[in-house]
């Protein structure tokens, strides 16, 4: 048995296999957040194909916290039904599911919201200039992160992941570049943390001990005086007390930087985050073959591999990988004729 189609076990949750659908936006909602038939399809569909965990794509947890008007939200009660439906149908087909609980920040892009930062810059020309959040805003905040894994909850999800990456809202606190605060929330590391540190803290009044949490990171910012993957780690030594099980790797869009991406560019990145923290780690970038996938595994460089694009291409993939690692794994038993 390959380890990619080894079963792995994080606190109360087992996936199948250490292959991940990472988050994805879908902006296929309507302007109130709600989930419909293409997401469920669009989930349902790749855990019929195999992947062991999927982590359903950034869901804002306030209305002005969203990418764009067409972003699913958690920011209500009314948002559980759906989001469980397609917790319930991912399941039956093996899956293990998790949500992403997003805030955009400065990088809102619904039109009409306010916009909100730690400090008031604008990501590039294309966007406004945010409004500098106050410790009021900053209280508001956290508490809709403990609403949204409340919710979370109770809609069923095997695990959470806070989206601290990728240049929203908690990046923004987390990059010297982008938090220029004079207060107990910027300045130094320890306090340039201390947001996301409140907001783990939140969650995890309402999210089960036994249940993982984890962090998404932008391990890399590729920008002089941004953060690296070694100030990411020392972020994460300062947090995971308040209870994170996983970290999930990923770099950039903190400023507007170019990335040289290629083949498992940010593997190294996860590597040092392992390496340093201890938690379970999530790798992946450009990762398409299963080889590849299996050597990150196996040099311990991650326990989980994601695979982002090319589960879009073909939800199928973890079926073709298993019998290109000679593992013999369950298929759906419908498709069980193809299988040869
Ligand atoms: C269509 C699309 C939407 C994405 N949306 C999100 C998102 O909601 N949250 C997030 O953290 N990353 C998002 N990403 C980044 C992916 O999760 C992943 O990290 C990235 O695509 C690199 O992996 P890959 O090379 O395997 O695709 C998105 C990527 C794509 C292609």
């Amino acid at each position: 048995m390959s380890k990619l189609f080894s079963k792995i076990k994080i606190k109360d949750m087992e996936a199948r296999n250490r292959i991940v659908m990472p988050p994805m936006c879908m902006y296929s909602s309507d302007d109130g957040g709600f989930p419909n038939s293409w997401h469920l399809i669009h989930y349902a569909t790749r855990a019929i194909g195999g992947a062991g965990l999927i982590i359903m794509e950034a869901t804002a947890v306030e209305k002005r916290g969203r990418i764009s008007a067409r972003d699913l939200g958690i920011w209500d009660d009314s948002h559980v039904e759906g989001l469980a439906e397609i917790v319930a149908e991912v399941k039956k087909h093996g899956a293990s599911i998790g949500i992403q609980l997003a805030h955009a920040g400065r990088k809102c892009g619904a039109p009409g919201e306010d916009l909100i930062a730690p400090s008031p810059i604008a990501f590039d020309e294309t966007y406004g200039v945010p409004r500098e959040m106050t410790k009021e805003d900053i209280k508001e905040v956290v508490s809709a992160f403990k609403a949204g894994a409340y919710r979370a909850l109770k809609a069923g999800f095997d695990i959470i992941e806070i989206h601290a990456a990728h240049g929203y809202l908690i990046n923004e606190f987390l990059s010297p570049l982008t938090n220029k605060r004079t207060d107990e929330y910027g300045g130094n590391i320890e306090n340039r943390a201390r947001f996301l540190k409140e907001v783990i803290k939140a969650v995890r009044e309402v999210w089960p001990e036994e249940k993982p949490l984890m962090v998404r990171v932008s391990a890399e910012e590729y920008a002089e005086g941004g953060n690296h993957d070694a100030d990411v780690a020392q972020i994460i030594n300062l947090v995971k007390e308040e209870g994170v099980d996983v970290i999930d790797v990923s770099s950039g869009a903190v400023v507007p930087a170019k990335i040289n991406a290629y083949p498992g560019y940010q593997v190294r990145f996860a590597e040092t985050i392992k390496k340093m923290t201890g938690l379970f780690v999530i790798a992946g970038g450009l990762v398409t073959a299963p080889e590849m996938a299996e050597e990150i595994l196996q040099n311990d460089r991650a326990d989980m591999v994601y695979l982002g694009r090319e589960l879009l291409r073909n939800p199928y993939w973890p079926l073709a990988a298993a019998k290109e690692l000679g593992d013999d794994i369950k298929w759906p038993e419908q498709y069980e004729r193809s299988r040869k």
